[in-house]
């Protein structure tokens, strides 16, 4: 399965950070960053809201574009021995810089110059979506999404919102969404992860996204199924995180073939693989598994996903070239 060519979506790329990278960095720093690791060296957290917690510690210690260099290097190193040609990765001027428009464009500058080596030594080719946190509030979002808006090019191509899905409402967010789609920027926001059907109906209505980040509890309501079918919402899956996370119990209740079967345009991803065990390969054997998917559907998948990727036409094209079968 790490062969097949893939094309990953929903990454956080803080969230992808390999322990091992966090620890060092916090030694050299001399910075504590608590009980955050488990006795077997990795992330450590019991619920979701830890979860976040723990995951804010650990990107407290990538503290300057250097570190978000080899970050970025050490990300997609792994990613490619995966089978990922294609990653969109959310990173965040609120991580990076603290919504400084100047400090961003020289973080934005080393995670591109990794990037771009990566693409030369491994074949990945990364691109980034500025993502506010909703839990920061509005107003940080306003300046976050300036900073994208300001930024938007041939590396950052969308823009969207994660963090803790019961802070505010969607419409509080429109004004970002707003200025980020008038930039051009495609647009994403993570919705039913935690919030049932109506959080999903609302980033529909108020932020006016094409992309919805897991929306899985869609399920709850066969009418934004099949409103999601009907209007071609892509929804980007992270199967291993819903079930690490607790949103389903084990990946036999998990709800991606039900929503595929709709005619929902579903993709895969890993969301956060450190923290949740996972890497894409993992993800497709789960699939495999559990719900008896075989190389055809996985292509199919990876064709949904890079028809909804943010990235430009000529990437596209060069990307599909990849993902077509040899003796095609
Ligand atoms: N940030 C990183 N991973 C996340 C997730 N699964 N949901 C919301 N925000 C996140
Ligand atoms: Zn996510």
């Amino acid at each position: 399965m790490s062969a097949l060519p893939k094309i990953e979506l929903h990454h956080h790329l803080e969230g992808a950070a390999p322990p091992v990278l966090i620890r060092d960095l916090a030694r050299a720093r001399h910075v504590d960053i608590g009980g955050i690791f488990g006795p077997d060296g990795g992330y450590a957290y019991r619920d979701f809201q830890q979860f976040l917690a723990v995951y804010e510690a650990a990107t407290s210690v990538l503290q300057s574009p250097g570190d978000y260099a080899r970050l970025t290097s050490a990300v997609l190193e792994q990613a490619a021995a995966q089978g990922v040609i294609y990653l969109e990765t959310f990173v965040s001027p609120d991580f990076c810089g603290g919504r400084d428009l100047a400090a961003w464009r020289d973080y934005l500058h080393a995670m591109q110059e990794a990037a771009q080596a990566a693409e030369r030594s491994h074949g990945i080719v990364l691109r980034g979506v500025v993502t506010c946190i909703r839990h920061f509030g509005p107003e940080k979002a306003r300046q976050t999404a300036r900073c994208a808006a300001e930024t938007m090019g041939d590396f950052i191509v969308g823009f969207g919102i994660a963090g803790d899905e019961g802070a505010g409402r969607p419409r509080d967010f429109t004004y970002a969404f707003d200025m980020a789609r008038e930039a051009g920027l495609g647009l994403t926001a993570h919705a039913g992860e935690w919030g049932g059907p109506q959080s999903v109906r609302e980033a529909l209505a108020d932020l006016g996204v094409s992309r919805i980040g897991h929306g899985v509890r869609a399920i709850e309501d066969p009418a934004l199924v099949a409103q999601l079918a009907d209007t071609g919402i892509v929804l980007e899956v992270c199967p291993g995180s819903n079930v690490a996370l607790g949103v389903f119990p084990d990946w036999a209740a998990h709800p991606i073939e039900r929503l595929r079967a709709a005619g929902v345009k579903v993709t895969v991803s890993t969301d956060d693989p450190p923290f949740f065990h996972t890497t894409m390969t993992r993800e497709y054997d789960c699939l495999a598994r559990t719900f008896g998917w075989q190389q055809d559907d996985f292509a199919a998948i990876n064709r949904v996903a890079l028809d909804a990727a943010f990235c430009d036409a000529d990437t596209r094209a060069e990307l599909l070239k990849r993902l077509e079968p040899k003796d095609a």
